[in-house]
Parts: structure tokens; C-alpha cells; sequence
């Protein structure tokens, strides 16, 4: 999604805006662009592409100013255009903006401006919310309340403004200034030494400085070049508290891997650890969670979950269903967050509600914990992000711990998510029926699963092989039953997300009502097949699949007996505990998807039409 950089400080801003735009590149983007306060004036510079083209384009000019903004744009309100890419410049030239986000009431707003005399050169709800800060810029008497013009009309533009936003703004007359405000998108002032950062994501400015401010929504700020100010869309003043970011640049490096999503696959054992370590209970046979805000009396009234969550999340959610009916035996009910919202579901008033996302900031999971909250439902939040949305207005909740993920498709924080869900469902299940010997048994086989991943990925020169066979095929099935149909969901997705393979995600047995249509020679069919109580209910699937001439990959476990021949390719897994079982089957699909994609030449860690975080609706 959209990336938000500035600076104000003494070094040229350029490089360093640049630098920080190439670390937001991971989030999706179109365009690119960047605005720099020097000699009484803006230059902008913009371009379609990559931030190298703007790069490039910026090498040409002379550019030493030490105040600017960067930008990476991905298209909302008109097309992927140079005109339509950040910052937009006020037509009195006096303004520069850059927004994440969607104005809703730009057209209203536009058709007054146009009245004023205020012009547009782009068909965006941005250039309509520059004009309208320089409108009230120009309208405002000199010298009449004693406080920055420059700051207050940026607030009262965005008084008349309904929608989202994470905007940065500069003004010719305030060559040492940025004002920068927040709603439902998020925006980071970074502390340095004699400078100070803004980013939309922490990695923008984590290379310069580890101290941080979260703006909250409603919440503008004031930065000039001695210090700076939060005040609130009322004009109330508000204390900063500056947060230190527990992670380094380096860990946000490739370290030697040819992708992020390469490397965040093979970091998951370690990635496993950091997310249950602390987190189990001295005798060995529960979990414990510093953050829920919940007494263990409070938890054992709840009589049903309810998980709200997007893509890759969803599918976590789906298998937390499976572990806390399964062990807990308490109903759960799972909703994508983007229905949830809007279709005003009846709950039952004991309802606990989780909402999980990685980045803490996919609007539609932002939108419907706001929802389910308003009803005056708790909600708590399985989050990788400190100081997300997400994470500041749950009740409560568990981070992951998992560092920083890179590559736009989920890898490792869905797995540290299914490890949480098997967490809440080991508390819950110690709270009613599970035996102690059995909350023992659990939690030796959830400390064991970083080492029965490590094992599965040891797999990794074989699943390569098998891809470089399969990377031809335009379509492919992922068939999976219980805990393991949400990852058939989660390999299909995978797969279509980053090699643009057309795959499905069906319940094994599901395929005689449909999709059975689509079995020939050239459509594989990957099967989830673990040794189980349903073990032979999906080998009679594939025995369907491979009477139809459709290429089978199994991956089943090592203790399994498959019928011989049965399987065109065979990947293995190692045995395990059925809490762990989904954690350690996502591998392989990972894997899979990953080598596919890269066989086939993609853009593994930013796919087309793809963004990190999605924070439009
Ligand atoms: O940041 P979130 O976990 O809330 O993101 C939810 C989805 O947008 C995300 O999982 C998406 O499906 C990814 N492309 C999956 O790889």
C-alpha cells in the first residue's frame, strides 16, 4: 500500500528519503515521487515505476535541500499515471501533499475549489485535500491567534474531510517544517539525533533511529527543526511518549537469501521460538499471556469465539477453529473481517471476539474490531505489530514477536499465528476439560514444533525439484481435510499470489461436487494426506483424481503408508501432534509456491497488484 517518508534534520533529505521509500517497496506500489524544500521553493520530482526510476531522475537534479517528503503510491483515485503520483503541489505552489488513504468527500470539496479559482492537474482526492489546506492557508488573518498558520490550516482543511488518512504536508513560507496528521493510517515520527523522520512503516527510518512516537488517530504533528509538537484535531495538546523499536536495520536485511520470502520461510523455527517463548506455565501444561487483560474467571464465562480476519489471517483463524472446538470443545465462528462489518451479525452476549493481522492495520480487520467493540464486545488481537492500529485499540491481546516480515506474501507471521491459535486453545481447553497430563503432552509437542519444522524444511532441495516439473501448469487444486484444509486454502493462495497460477483451495472431499470438472492431465493436484483417522478417506480422493489422469503431489507424513504409484511426487513430513500438524504442513505449500514462483521468473516479494499492508478498503 501507499508508503509515507520525510525528514527534517541538517543532512540532504533526498538520499535519505529515497533510501526510506526503498525500504517501503515490500508494501506494493505504482509510482513514486518526492518533494524538497530549498532556495524558497519545492521541487518535485515524480515517476511511474520503481524507485529507482525516481532515483535516477533525482541523481539529475540539484537537489541539497534538507526538508522533503517521499512518497510510493499505489493507485486509488485515478490511474497509474505521473500526474496522479505524490506529492501533489497547491495550485498557488505553495503547498506540497502526500496521503495514504481515500478521501471520500473529495468531489464535493473539489467542485467548491474549482469555485475559488484553485485548479487540479491530477484526478486525485490528494490534490483536492492540498488545495484545500493552501484555501484555508490563504484565507487565514496574519498574526491573529499567535499559533502557525501552517499547522492550523492543515487542521482545519482536515476538519472538512471525510475519509481516511496519513498525510505529511510542506509550505514554501515554512522552509524548515513538516506538518503531518493520522486517521486509520499509520504514521511513525522517528527521533534522531538533530533530525527527525516520519515514515508510514517503521522500516523507513529504523536505519537512522529506534525511537518513535505512534501517532494516534486524530493526532497531527507539528515537526520543525529544533523539535516538535502532537496536538489533536481539536487543537489539544498531547504528550508524546517515544517507543524504542526492539529491531535492527540488519534484521530487516536479505541475509544471503535470493528473497525476503525465501529467508522469512527458513527463519519459522526460529521465528516459532520467539513467539511461545515466556509463554508457557511453570508445571509445563498450559500457556500463559501477559497481555490479554482478561482474569482466567472472565475466560472460563466465555461461551463462543468469534475470529474476524483477512486472506492469510482468515486461514488462521480457521484452523483456531479447528484446535479450540476440537480440545476446548467451545464453538468458534469465523468471518472474513470485510463481511463482518457490514453484515450485522447477532452474537451472543458471551461472545469473546480475536481479531488477527499481521501488520495491525488491514482496514476491513480494523474496521470490524471497531465494530465488534462498539456492540460492547471484547475484542483481542493476535498482532505482529506494536504500536499498529490494531494493537492500540484492542482490549488486549498476543503479539508474535516474530520481527519484521519483508515479503508481501505471509510466511512466517501465519505460522506464529497458528501457534497462537493452538495456544488459546491449549488455555482454554486447561480451563474446562483437558487433563493435566494431556496439557503436558501439548505443550511438549508445541516447544517441539520449531524442530519438526526445521525438519520439514530440509525438504527444501526436493520440493525445488518437484517445482521446476510443475512450474509449466496453469492450474492447480489444494486439497487438505480438518485442520489441514485451511492450509490447502493457504498453499492455494500462496501460489496465485505470487506466480499468478491460477489454484483453488477445496475440502478433499468436496471435489465430487464440482471441482472434479476441472481433473485432467493438466491440472495437479496437491494433497494434504497426513496418517490419521481420515488417512484413507483422502487416498480414495486421490485414487478420484488420479482415474481422471490428474498429477497427484502428496505430501503426507513420514509414518504413512500412500498405496504405491499412487502419487506422481511424494514430499514428506515428519509425524506430529495434531496441534502442531498445520504449522508443519504450511511448509512445504510455502515452499512449493515459492520455488514455482520463482521458476517462472515472478517478482516473488512484490507481486503485481499486491501491497504488504492493505489499509484501503
Ligand atoms: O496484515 P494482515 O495479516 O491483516 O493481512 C491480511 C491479508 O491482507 C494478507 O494475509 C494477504 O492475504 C497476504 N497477501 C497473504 O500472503
Amino acid at each position: 500500500m501507499c508508503g509515507i517518508v520525510g525528514y527534517v534534520g541538517t543532512r540532504k533529505a533526498t538520499a535519505i528519503i529515497l533510501e526510506g521509500l526503498k525500504r517501503l517497496e515490500y508494501r506494493g506500489y505504482d509510482s513514486a515521487g518526492l518533494a524538497i524544500l530549498q532556495d524558497g521553493g519545492l521541487e518535485v520530482t515524480r515517476r511511474v515505476g520503481r524507485v529507482e526510476e525516481l532515483s535516477k531522475a533525482a541523481s539529475k537534479l540539484p537537489l541539497h535541500g534538507t526538508v522533503g517528503l517521499g512518497h510510493t503510491r499505489w493507485a486509488t483515485h485515478g490511474g497509474v499515471t505521473e500526474a496522479n503520483a505524490h506529492p501533489h503541489v497547491s495550485s498557488d505552489g505553495k503547498f506540497a501533499l502526500i496521503h495514504n488513504g481515500v478521501i471520500e468527500n473529495y468531489s464535493q470539496i473539489k467542485t467548491f475549489l474549482l469555485g475559488k479559482g484553485y485548479s487540479f492537474k491530477s484526478e486525485t482526492d490528494t490534490e483536492v485535500l492540498c488545495n484545500l489546506i493552501a484555501y484555508h492557508y490563504a484565507k487565514q488573518p496574519r498574526g491573529a491567534n499567535g499559533g502557525s498558520p501552517f499547522l492550523s490550516s492543515v487542521r482545519k482543511a482536515l476538519r472538512h474531510v471525510e475519509g481516511t488518512y496519513g498525510i505529511a504536508a510542506l509550505c514554501v513560507d515554512f522552509p524548515t517544517e513538516i506538518v503531518a496528521a493520522r486517521k486509520a493510517s499509520p504514521l511513525i515520527l522517528g527521533v534522531g539525533e538533530n533530525e527527525y523522520l516520519l515514515a508510514s512503516d517503521a522500516s523507513a527510518l529504523v536505519s537512522r533511529t529506534q525511537n518513535v512516537v505512534y501517532l494516534k488517530d486524530g493526532e497531527l504533528v507539528h515537526i520543525t527543526n529544533r523539535d516538535f509538537a502532537i496536538s489533536t484535531l481539536d487543537q489539544a495538546d498531547v504528550s508524546p511518549v517515544v517507543d524504542r523499536i526492539d529491531w535492527t536495520v540488519e534484521e530487516a536485511g536479505m541475509d544471503g537469501h535470493a528473497h525476503f520470502m525465501e529467508k522469512e520461510i527458513f527463519e519459522q523455527p526460529v521465528a516459532l521460538e520467539n513467539t511461545m517463548r515466556g509463554r508457557f506455565s511453570e508445571d509445563g501444561s498450559t500457556a500463559l499471556f501477559g497481555g490479554l487483560n482478561l482474569t482466567p474467571a472472565e475466560m472460563r464465562q466465555v461461551d463462543r469465539f468469534m475470529f474476524c480476519a483477512c486472506g492469510t489471517a482468515w486461514h488462521a483463524c480457521l484452523v483456531a477453529e479447528h484446535l479450540i472446538e476440537r480440545f476446548a470443545r467451545v464453538p468458534v465462528e469465523v468471518d472474513y473481517s470485510s463481511e463482518f462489518r457490514y453484515r450485522n451479525a447477532p452474537l451472543d452476549p458471551q461472545t469473546l471476539f480475536f481479531v488477527i493481522s499481521q501488520s495491525g492495520e488491514t482496514i476491513d480487520t480494523l474496521a470490524a474490531l471497531r465494530e465488534a467493540k462498539r456492540k460492547g464486545y471484547r475484542v483481542l488481537a493476535i498482532n505482529n505489530v506494536v504500536g499498529s492500529s490494531i494493537a492500540r485499540e484492542a482490549d488486549g491481546g498476543i503479539f508474535q514477536h516474530v520481527g519484521p516480515e519483508i515479503g508481501v506474501a505471509s510466511t512466517k507471521t501465519f505460522t506464529s499465528q497458528l501457534l497462537l491459535g493452538a495456544m488459546v486453545a491449549l488455555y482454554v481447553s486447561r480451563m474446562r476439560d483437558m487433563s493435566f497430563n494431556d496439557g503436558v503432552d501439548y505443550v511438549k509437542a508445541l516447544r517441539g514444533a520449531p524442530e519438526l519444522v526445521r525438519r520439514a524444511l530440509a525438504q527444501a532441495p526436493h520440493i525445488k525439484e518437484v517445482a521446476k516439473r510443475y512450474a509449466h501448469y496453469t492450474d492447480f487444486l489444494f486439497l487438505g481435510r480438518l485442520s489441514l484444509f485451511p492450509i490447502a486454502l493457504e498453499g492455494a493462495l500462496k501460489l496465485k499470489e505470487i506466480s499468478y497460477i491460477h489454484s483453488e483451495g477445496y475440502p478433499a472431499a468436496e471435489m465430487k461436487h464440482g471441482p472434479i470438472a476441472l481433473i485432467s492431465e493438466k491440472c495437479p493436484s496437491v494433497f494434504l494426506a497426513p496418517r490419521g483417522e481420515i488417512f484413507n478417506k483422502i487416498v480414495s480422493s486421490m485414487q478420484e483424481i488420479k482415474a481422471r489422469k490428474g498429477p497427484v503431489i502428496a505430501i503426507t507424513t513420514e509414518s504413512s503408508e500412500l498405496p504405491p504409484g499412487l502419487a506422481d511426487e511424494v514430499i514428506l513430513i515428519p509425524d506430529c501432534h495434531e496441534a502442531v500438524l498445520p504449522i508443519v504442513a504450511t511448509i512445504p505449500v510455502q515452499l512449493l509456491s515459492y520455488y514455482i514462483a520463482v521458476e517462472r521468473g515472478c517478482d516473488v516479494d512484490k507481486p503485481r497488484n499486491l501491497a504488504k499492508s492493505v489499509t484501503v478498503e
